[in-house]
């Protein structure tokens, strides 16, 4: 495979800075991706040249700005193979999207007694949008278990969902145990019960080819962050049909046709989701960001850091006195690594890595019902991206067991 690795890292300046003294080895990507330099520049061009509102004015800047703006929707359209751009909705992150879609959607399609299913695997983002949904409605909230290797248990989720079922709300990816859950038994089981799919595809996005057609999902949330682009920019992806019964949750200028002194008609999806000045510049990194990520190719992306991941998994599992939780193959397991060492706390781990330049993140990662199933109250948490490289999982290896020596010789 012709992974010019090198070449890659040299676009994100970021990676060749040293942190307390020490080499950086980013390790932290499911939290936030660095951003390449193509990123970084287009972002400074757009301002430097073309910087105006968008959809307001009749003047050559506004029309370079909103063209710029609008041809993201179609890049974005492409990449996740949607069927039109106009089932793009960009938004401010995952997590507006999918309480977008539960207060804009979810409140016209549960009533009082019907169910909605998640995993307990959920990130907080795809679990407390629902709680609240299901409280408003009078519904039940209702958990998918996970088989004890911590992959989604498919006989359970077959159980859960009944013909109750108005909603499936589930990660393609999970954040802490990194499975890919399988999405096509899940989107049956879903669609057989007439309910509708939506997937939180935060952690997929930058390691996986997504194709939500294929998928046959109804909502598809993600953020530009995690896939290199700046932050506070998402993105929505809905099926038209339902883009168009989905209520607004915000509303303001933009998004209305016609305002009367006593009533409001909007535009059509998407821009009737967008109200106010967007996020423009965020969009059009994006855009670049899109751009970088197809010039690489995602299945290119995803067979190098299965490379990386193998081995890095094994390496883990290997030291003693550490516990990786999760499947302990690889197979089905994309982008993240937790673990514990026994006895030291995880905060702790991640603050002996930093001082060994090992960046990685330690705490609940926001799936406090996961922790409470898996017994612990946190884990920490090693992400790769297609930027890391082999001395990356070296330096995290090594800091691993210099962090386990330097404390259980000092308890
Ligand atoms: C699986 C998953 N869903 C949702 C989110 C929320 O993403 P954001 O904070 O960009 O809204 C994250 C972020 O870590 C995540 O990992």
């Amino acid at each position: 495979m012709n992974w010019q690795i090198e070449a890659i890292r040299r676009d994100f300046p970021i990676l060749s800075h040293r942190i307390n003294k020490e080499r950086l080895a980013y390790l932290d990507n499911a939290a936030t991706m660095q951003q390449p330099r193509p990123v970084t520049a287009t972002v400074d061009r757009y301002y430097r040249y073309d910087h105006a509102n968008v959809h307001r004015g009749v003047y050559t800047l506004s029309e370079r700005a909103t063209e710029a703006y609008e041809g993201v929707r179609e890049k974005v359209r492409h990449f996740i193979h949607a069927h039109s751009a106009d089932e793009i909705v960009f938004t401010r992150s995952t997590t507006e999207s999918l309480n977008m879609v539960a207060r804009g959607f979810g409140d016209q399609v549960v009533n009082a007694g019907d169910e909605i299913v998640i995993s307990v695997a959920e990130h907080h983002s795809n679990l407390v949008p629902w709680q609240q949904l299901a409280e408003r409605r009078g519904a039940k909230l209702k958990y998918i278990e996970l088989n004890p290797d911590g992959s989604l248990d498919l006989e359970n989720a077959a159980q859960q969902i009944t013909a109750k079922t108005k909603i499936v709300a589930v990660a393609h990816v999970g954040n802490v145990i990194g499975v890919l859950n399988p999405m096509s038994a899940l989107e049956a089981l879903t669609h057989a019960v007439g309910a509708y799919l939506i997937v939180d595809g935060a952690q997929a996005i930058s390691h996986l080819k997504v194709d939500v057609q294929a998928l046959n999902a109804d909502f598809y949330a993600f953020s530009g962050h995690k896939m290199g682009a700046p932050t506070g920019i998402g993105v929505l992806y809905g099926k038209a049909a339902l883009l168009e019964q989905m209520a607004p949750v915000q509303y303001g200028g933009e998004m209305i046709s016609q305002v009367t002194r006593t009533a409001t008609t909007y535009k059509r999806a998407p821009l009737k989701f967008e109200a106010g000045t967007p996020n423009i510049s965020g969009a059009i990194g994006l855009g670049a960001a899109v751009d970088y990520l197809d010039a690489l190719g995602m299945n290119a992306i995803q067979t190098y850091e299965a490379q990386l991941m193998g081995p890095m998994l094994a390496r883990i599992v290997a030291i003693d006195g550490v516990t990786v939780y999760g499947p302990q193959t690889a197979a089905d397991r994309l982008g993240v690594v937790s673990f514990n060492i026994d006895g030291v706390h995880p905060h702790d781990v991640a603050t002996g890595l930093d001082m060994l330049g090992v960046e990685v993140r330690a705490g609940h990662h926001c799936a406090q019902p996961l922790m409470q199933d898996l017994n612990v109250t946190a884990t920490a948490r090693a992400s790769l991206a297609f930027y890391n490289n082999q001395a990356d999982v070296d330096q995290l290896i090594d800091g691993i067991k210099q962090v386990k020596e330097f404390f259980l010789h000092e308890s």
